[in-house]
């Protein structure tokens, strides 16, 4: 796909860990709303498989996240994603060897306990018993999860992060990572303050921030100031703002202001929360695959209709002659998703629930032949795909390349503003040029 350069345009980032088939939840959870963006011309949306996150878990049995990121693409696609319109770009992870890169920047400047302190580490930790998480690719999930998102970042822009509740928590930790890595490499002191013509603003501003200057004038009287003494004034100067921040910075420094400069390198992003109530499992916990509790995107009809058959209702609703509560009830919940189109339906469970007029064996049925409606034009986009792998495969690699180019401009901007080695190189040449000149 081709990215159009415009300066308008947000950028969209979201993904997933491909640890096994999508189901409804992630439908209701996500895919709908990144479907909803790819769909805004305000949007350039790009959704990505997360692989190598899927090792921070996955690292001791790699058997199947291969053949998982090609279900999730085919599940992706099925779900309404239109890399094929242009619509998206969909990539691969591993694909985009930029993120790895931008990872290992990023944790430079990432202290430990930032880490340490994410929710989702601590409960891992503490929950997950099957996996020894003490290593340090874990510990790090949330910096690469950072650089995924902020690779696609377009100076100016915002860049929203389409995902649900549980993910809040990584978002955040990717602003403050952002923030750091903007204050320590976006923050840049002009040559200009060092000219003979400006000595009263680089005295007023090392007063104004009360740090004694320390250089010999004398020297200063006849010559500009040589390099190292520039140097050794930009680091003082870099530690100052460093330790006071970017802002208190300014407003120390006074009138000298225009000589420095706080660039964002890179975009910190906002999480955008899906506004779909989330959908229970059918046992009315959170759905997910290791409660057995889902319905996949590629569920079968008679499978839908078994598994509804025992879904779990309201509690207190022992008898068939008990009126329910479909206000804490999963099928209602999922009476909402898919019936709400069909008219009279939701008041009929409503009004037959809470006055025992309809017993649940006949509300979730009704429900089952809606959610099998719903789900027919997925699952048969599903199949599609699932028979020309190759074709996916070809998508994803397509998608994989437009997303590399992308990342490699972010990461030209960004070891530049690390090393400054295009600026070197610069100055090298130009020095090799005047002395031959001078022959
Ligand atoms: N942590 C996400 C999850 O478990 C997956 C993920 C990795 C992600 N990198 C991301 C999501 C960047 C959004 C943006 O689902
Ligand atoms: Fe739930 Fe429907 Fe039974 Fe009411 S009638 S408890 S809404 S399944």
């Amino acid at each position: 796909m081709e990215i159009v350069a415009d300066g308008k345009k947000s950028r969209v980032l979201s993904g997933m860990r491909p640890t096994g088939r999508l189901h409804i939840g992630h439908y209701f959870g996500a895919l709908q709303n990144w479907v909803r963006l790819q769909n805004d011309p305000a949007y350039e949306c790009f959704y990505f498989i997360a692989d190598w996150h899927a090792l921070t878990s996955d690292y001791a049995d790699t058997s199947e996240v291969a053949e998982n990121t090609l279900q999730i693409m085919i599940d992706y696609l099925a779900a309404g994603l239109d890399p094929e319109r242009n619509r998206c770009v969909i990539f691969q992870q591993s694909l985009v060897p930029e993120h790895a890169e931008l990872h290992l920047l990023l944790s430079m400047v990432t202290p430990l306990g930032w880490l340490e302190r994410v929710p989702t580490y601590k409960e891992a930790l503490e929950n997950v018993k099957d996996k020894d998480l003490h290593n340090y690719g874990f510990l790090g999930y949330p910096i690469l999860q950072c650089a995924d998102i902020v690779i696609y970042s377009k100076v100016g822009a915002p860049l929203f992060v389409p995902v649900g509740e549980d993910q809040v928590s990584h978002v955040e930790a990717s602003r403050e990572i952002v923030h750091s890595f903007n204050e320590f490499y976006g923050f840049e002191v002009s040559p200009e303050l060092f000219t003979t013509s400006n000595k009263p603003s680089l005295l007023h501003a090392f007063k104004a921030l009360d740090e004694p200057l320390k250089v010999d004038w004398k020297i200063w009287e006849t010559q500009v100031l040589d390099e190292n003494q520039r140097l050794e004034l930009v680091q003082r100067l870099k530690k100052i703002r460093r330790e006071i921040g970017t802002k208190n910075f300014f407003e120390k420094v006074g009138h000298p202001a225009n000589f420095f400069s706080a660039t964002e390198r890179l975009v910190e992003p906002d999480v955008m929360l899906t506004k779909t109530p989330r959908i229970p499992g059918l046992d009315g916990r959170k759905m997910s695959k290791s409660y057995g509790n889902t319905i996949t995107l590629s569920e079968t009809d008679e499978e839908i209709r078994k598994k509804t058959k025992v879904m779990v209702t309201d509690p207190a609703r022992k008898r068939r002659t008990d009126p329910g509560n479909p206000d804490v009830c999963p099928v209602y919940d999922w009476h909402k998703l898919f019936s709400a189109d069909e008219p009279g339906r939701l008041e009929w469970v409503r009004q037959g629930c809470t006055t025992a007029g309809i017993g649940c064996i006949e509300c979730k049925a009704a429900m089952a032949e809606n959610l099998i409606k719903w789900i027919a034009p997925v699952r048969e986009r599903r199949v599609r795909y699932e028979k020309n792998p190759k074709r996916v495969l070809e998508i994803l690699d397509e998608g994989s390349k437009s997303a590399r180019a992308v990342a490699q401009g972010t990461m030209e901007r960004v070891r530049e503003a690390v090393f400054g080695w295009k600026r070197k190189r610069k100055e090298i040449a130009g020095d090799g040029k005047q002395a031959a000149g001078g022959e």
